[in-house]
């Protein structure tokens, strides 16, 4: 049994602060008792202090956040980022599908998938709901990493038999594969699965009915998709399922719609299916920074809340242009106001932390930093550059936290905790301790 303190200044804010305005909690002077991995206790240094004498505690300078958790990213596509010249349909075809081909080759997706996980710790994300490809052993190389890594992970393999030659699976083949899937790795390490139809347009009908057939038969797993992300992509999906009241009844219709679904984009919704979505339970995971680079749009806060659609935030990469769910939640913020929404800097970081663990079903481990959760956390540095540091210096914690998010990425990362570990330290990040 280890039991270890941190004291530094904690922020979490474990509830959607739109609603929920007390969910904002925040020590200046905190401690945290982690015990085998574990947040035994929080609070106020000075009151918790000694109700556990020869306690060691470890200083953290900074600010200690929830670790970030990404509602969607790319694994496969990580060196793809960047791709030049066109929308979603024509980028899919002239970068990313060719990408994923490669991951035929199982040793590529054993290297990807291990850059990948680092990539996302150096960020401080600690957990995340990520597409790999349509081929099986992506998935193991994926979740093989995580569990070396001791991560809260969510995946599964792509359905996609519409998909373009050397990338399309069959009926039985998607259907075999995820059930073996979910069979290996169910109850393995921080891990969960998700049945991932890439979208709409690479299902046929009867592979949409496998995928409901697999969430009927699974309850535990979770059903990860895009949504109207891009207008020729929705004009398409209106002309294939032409009975379809709109995309989201497309996935209705085959029974993908509920409170597991996660649903990436949902740009360009009406108002009936932000009805639907709310009711079932389904969430959106918004992901301004793919949205920019691909010239998709603007997720429309306004709409969501006026239904009560839940919400986390994804980075998609490779769509997404960078790992840091900082960074995000920044363009979060300047997307949301060219729909006339000043999101606010605590709603965002909800949004990076417990909103996405609510919408992954992961919220009663991991997102508020609370007792009885796991000790995944970050510890942010407000000097991490000279102009962050400059605007941060003797701000309140609001201009500070929204600081963060709009001049802030991985360079404001000091340390990336997982389980009460130390999974990874910026180089220099150690300051005195005051
Ligand atoms: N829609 C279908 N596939 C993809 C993908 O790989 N990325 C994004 N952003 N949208 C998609
Ligand atoms: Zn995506």
């Amino acid at each position: 049994m280890t039991i270890r303190g941190f004291r530094g200044e904690l922020l979490s804010v474990s509830r959607d602060p739109h609603r929920h305005p007390d969910a904002i909690r925040h020590e200046p002077d905190g401690l945290l008792v982690v015990e085998d991995g574990i947040i035994v206790a929080r609070g106020d240094h000075a009151t918790l202090a000694d109700r556990w004498p020869g306690l060691a505690i470890e200083p953290l300078p900074g600010l200690i956040v929830p670790g970030f958790i990404d509602a969607h990213v790319h694994y496969a596509q990580m060196d793809h980022i960047a791709s030049h010249g066109e929308q979603l349909l024509d980028w899919l075809d002239r970068h990313i599908f060719p990408a994923e081909k490669a991951f035929a080759d199982r040793a590529h997706a054993q290297r990807t998938a291990a850059v990948f996980l680092d990539e996302l710790l150096r960020n401080g994300t600690t957990s995340a709901l990520v597409f790999p490809t349509v081929h099986a052993h992506s998935v193991d190389a994926l979740f093989d990493a995580a569990l070396d890594r001791k991560m809260r992970l969510l995946s599964g393999k792509v359905l996609m038999d519409l998909g373009p030659e050397g990338l399309a699976d069959t009926i039985d083949s998607s259907r075999d594969e995820s059930e073996t899937l979910i069979r290996r790795w169910r109850g393995r390490g921080r891990l969960g699965y998700a049945v991932t139809p890439r979208f709409a347009l690479t299902s046929s009908d009867a592979q949409l009915h496998v995928a409901g057939a697999l969430l009927a038969d699974h309850p535990d797993v979770l059903l990860h998709t895009h949504l109207a992300e891009n207008l020729r992509e929705c004009a398409a999906v209106a002309g294939r399922f032409p009975q379809a009241l709109d995309y989201l009844d497309a996935y209705d219709r085959f029974g993908l719609v509920g409170d597991r679904s996660v649903f990436a984009h949902g740009v360009h919704l009406p108002d009936r299916a932000c009805a639907r979505l709310a009711e079932s339970g389904a969430g959106i995971a918004t992901c301004p920074s793919s949205n920019l680079f691909l010239g998709s749009g603007f997720f429309d806060f306004g709409q969501a809340d006026a239904h009560g659609v839940r919400i986390g935030i994804g980075t998609d990469v490779g769509a997404g242009t960078s790992f840091s769910l900082l960074h995000t939640a920044g363009l979060a913020y300047q997307a949301a106001l060219s729909r006339h929404y000043p999101l606010d800097p605590f709603r965002a970081l909800y949004l990076a932390t417990a909103g996405s663990a609510a919408l992954l079903h992961i919220a009663d481990r991991v997102g508020g930093l609370e007792p009885g959760q796991e000790a995944d956390f970050v510890v942010l540095d407000s000097e991490s550059t000279p102009l962050l540091a400059r605007r941060t210096r003797n701000a309140p914690l609001a201009d500070r936290l929204f600081a963060l998010q709009i001049l802030g990425d991985d360079r404001a990362v000091a340390r990336t905790y997982i389980m009460g570990d130390c999974a990874w330290e910026r180089a220099g990040s150690v300051r005195a301790a005051s």
